[in-house]
């Protein structure tokens, strides 16, 4: 008894022993751990079209969905994406999630808690007002009272605007609804979602570029576990491959 609760003890000593140089192995260059498994969780948020939303499966579909399918495809993974609130995609990375797809700007403040890849699109953001709306210039969206889906870079623009009144949202088209409704004077959203959101109400909003406003350009990229380096370069090689062989731009054309 006692010599088999020994052997039991010693196993159990040397499993973790080789967790833990596989765990070492895995920031230094032998392998990723967000790969051990031959699974890639994904986290992103369902709410941003055309990058990502629910399909009529019910399932997450979307350019950075498609994307990120073709990249676990040639990491030979499978790749499992997880839909939940924007504001916690960054925070489950390395616990509930590898990796975050969801149109997300790189931000200093992001790369404090993650690591990204190389970035894969160009955004600005949009401002959406009534269609009768005055406002023009950045000096106009001063006092005024401006919706954002939370945790995003709208959200960070507005919270700067003198005497704006800052209105976060979980979804961005909740934000859409409530300018349509009369309760904003306008939504500050990135660029190809602006477009979607006022495709469906034409003569309702009016989507003004943030170029005008003068917004920075902004660029997404999956974000990554921090210095996980095995799985930064096996991203950014498969992003370059799909790139080169036409894939990328195969998507871009379906989606966007
Ligand atoms: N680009 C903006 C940001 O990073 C908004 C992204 C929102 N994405 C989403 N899937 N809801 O903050």
């Amino acid at each position: 008894m006692k010599k088999r609760i020994i052997g039991i003890l010693l196993t159990a000593a040397l499993s973790i022993s080789m967790l833990a140089g596989c765990g070492a192995s895995g920031t230094t260059g032998g392998e990723s751990e967000a790969l051990a498994d031959g699974v890639l969780t994904v986290g992103t948020n369902a709410e941003f079209p055309p990058f990502e939303y629910v399909g009529d499966d019910g399932e997450p579909d979307g350019f950075d969905i498609a994307l990120i399918n073709a990249v676990g495809e040639k990491l030979g993974v499978k790749v499992e994406v997880e839909n939940m609130e924007f504001d916690s995609l960054v925070s489950s990375i390395g616990s509930k999630t590898d990796v975050a797809i969801a149109g997300m700007t790189v931000t200093d403040e992001r790369k404090q808690s993650v690591d990204f890849s190389e970035p894969y699109f160009d955004a600005v953001q949009h401002v959406l007002v009534p269609a009768d709306s005055t406002i023009a210039s950045y000096e106009d969206l001063e006092g005024k009272t401006i919706g954002c889906q939370l945790g995003t870079t709208g959200d960070f623009i507005i919270e700067e605007i003198e005497g704006a009144s800052d209105q976060q949202y979980n979804k961005a088209v909740d934000a859409v609804n409530d300018l349509i409704n009369g309760r904003l004077d306008a939504v500050i959203v990135d660029s190809n979602p602006a477009e979607v959101f006022t495709a469906n109400y034409p003569d309702k909003i009016r989507d003004l570029d943030g170029e005008t406003f003068g917004f920075e350009t902004e660029q997404y990229a999956i974000a990554m576990p921090k210095g996980d380096k095995v799985l930064a370069e096996a991203i950014n090689k498969a992003i370059n491959e799909l790139k080169a062989d036409g894939t990328f731009d195969a998507l871009v054309k379906k989606y966007l």
